[in-house]
């Protein structure tokens, strides 16, 4: 009886300006699971359609996804990099998930409830559906391991419910078969096709928000340009939106805990050590009780000194299409084949004739 392999999966969706949150937050960590994992990173083209995309708009931002993971510095030889709607079998193990999933687990789903709004009859139904799309991209390839952020977390129990009711569903058959994996369980040992999937939302994933209010996420949809940091700003542009970042009259705490009830200052100072690659604690043992007039620059030129290369690598990049279209292409090919031994055992243990 084999393991499973450890594989790490993660998507970003082609949804427009990437910034600074979905760098700290994502691609960053994509790049550093890539020394010690076989990693599948996935431009999901098929949840952004969930949401209208204008047609041109959707190729632009899949292309300047694609080129900020390179640009970051995710290889895409050692690893696979591609965008899902090129790989036919997600949306067929969708397809099979929609089948396996219950609406009641859907109809829980707060994401949905979100997007939808008020309005939730005019939804579409992949806005509904968009959970079992996630499942499949990420059990297509029977990943172990799913960085993601908070917000992603409940989609990730919905993932391990299916594959735990697809196991279930199916035991004499995988059994049959002699399909079945062992793994753990909490204690205990189970066997089944599909792995438990387990999101890796630990290390340093911090939560970044608006330079012109420390209570709203740093997003892509907000209407004024200085509330984020585009990962395709240029040098003057970044330091000009760190300058102009909303703060409060006081000088930076002491502690840690004057932080509490001040958000743009801890927001800045969250930024700072990320980028830095240190603690809050160790920004404010050296920042304390200083003004924001020093405490600006300096975070200035860190972020310039961090980030603008990988602006001018990401603008280079995405202008070559023809370059990141064989990248994605490449990708893809590599990707299909691999979830295409999935979906052959797959379509046997459900008895779906075709292979
Ligand atoms: N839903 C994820 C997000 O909005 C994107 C996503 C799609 C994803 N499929 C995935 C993330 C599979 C991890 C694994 O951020």
């Amino acid at each position: 009886m084999t393991s499973f392999k450890e594989r790490v999966f993660s998507g970003v969706q082609p949804t427009g300006n990437l910034h600074l949150g979905n760098y700290l937050g994502a691609i960053r960590r994509f790049v550093a699971l890539q020394d010690d994992h076989d990693c599948i990173y996935c431009v999901v083209d098929l949840h952004a359609i969930t949401l209208w995309q204008e047609p041109a708009e959707l190729e632009k931002a899949t292309r300047e996804v694609t080129a900020a993971f390179l640009a970051a510095g995710i290889d895409a030889e050692k690893h696979i990099v591609f965008n899902q709607s090129r790989v036919a079998q997600h949306a067929e193990l969708a397809w099979i998930f929609n089948c396996v999933a219950r609406m009641g687990w859907l109809n829980r789903m707060t994401q949905f409830k979100e997007k939808a709004g008020k309005d939730r009859e005019n939804a579409s139904v992949g806005l509904f559906a968009y959970p079992t799309l996630m499942a499949a991209d990420i059990l297509a390839y029977r990943a172990t391991h799913v960085p993601v952020g908070d917000d992603q977390k409940q989609h990730l129990e919905l993932t391990r419910d299916i594959a735990q009711k697809f196991n279930n569903d199916f035991s004499e058959r995988i059994a049959e078969l002699g399909l079945g994996v062992e793994m753990m369980v909490g204690e205990e040992k189970v066997n089944g096709f599909f792995p438990l999937t387990e999101p890796l939302i630990e290390g340093p994933a911090p939560r970044v928000m608006s330079l012109r209010d420390g209570t709203k996420k740093m997003s892509k949809s907000d209407p004024s340009d200085l509330s984020r940091i585009n990962l395709t700003d240029d040098a003057d542009t970044i330091a000009k939106k760190v300058r102009k970042a909303k703060t409060d009259p006081q000088p930076l705490p002491s502690e840690l805990e004057g932080l509490e009830g001040r958000p743009e200052a801890e927001n800045l100072v969250t930024i700072f050590a990320a980028l830095a690659e240190t603690s809050r604690a160790a920004v404010i043992s050296d920042f304390g009780g200083r003004q924001f007039s020093e405490f600006k620059p300096a975070l200035a030129e860190l972020a310039v000194e961090k980030l603008a290369p990988i602006a001018a690598e990401m603008r280079r990049i995405s202008a070559d299409h023809a370059y990141v279209d064989g990248v994605l292409r490449a990708g893809g090919e590599r990707a299909a084949a691999e979830a295409e031994q999935t979906l052959a055992m797959a379509r046997k243990i459900i008895g779906l004739l075709g292979n």
